[in-house]
């Protein structure tokens, strides 16, 4: 199968069973996203998958045969990506870090899903915000200043 990840194409020859996630971390060694639950629970494995946000560990990797997937190692090439980078890091929006990955993916995908409403383009307000990331979750509880971070790239 192939995957293009960060603009790169990989080949990849691997199980039927390996998922996403798995491929990502332990065959191309791009270990950004992280396995928190490996149940679809946490969202520490949050990555793009053709622009949308998804949960490696729940995908088969095989059945993303050619789909193009942005990690926490390729947000820095993107605008807004590398907007968030620096909007945590001013916010100081994590403190151990583990999932920092995952919250800057989800938030990528927040973003272009807020622009793209089909209503219009939406105003995220705190509230909206704390909704639409409310699938990764943070155990050191960085939650308010990951949203202040979210909503500074918003505006
Ligand atoms: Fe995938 Fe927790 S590791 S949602
Ligand atoms: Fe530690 Fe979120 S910064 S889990």
């Amino acid at each position: 199968m192939t995957l293009r990840v960060n603009g790169a194409e990989y080949a990849l020859e691997i199980d039927h069973r390996v998922t996403l996630l798995d491929a990502l971390r332990d065959h191309l060694g791009l270990t950004g996203a992280k396995k928190g639950c490996d149940h679809g629970q946490c969202g520490a494995c949050t990555v793009l998958l053709d622009g949308r946000r998804v949960c490696g560990c729940l995908l088969l990797a095989v059945a993303q045969d050619g789909a193009d997937i942005t990690t926490v190692e390729g947000l820095s090439a993107t605008t807004t990506g590398a907007e968030l980078q620096r909007a945590f890091a001013a916010r100081d929006a994590f403190q151990c870090g583990f999932c920092t990955p995952g919250q800057l993916c989800s938030a990528v995908g927040a973003l272009a899903e807020a622009a793209a409403d089909p209503d219009g383009p939406l105003t995220l307000t705190e509230q909206e915000t704390r909704e639409r990331l409310s699938g990764n979750l943070c155990r050191c509880g960085a939650y308010p200043a990951i949203v202040r971070a979210v909503l500074d790239v918003a505006r």
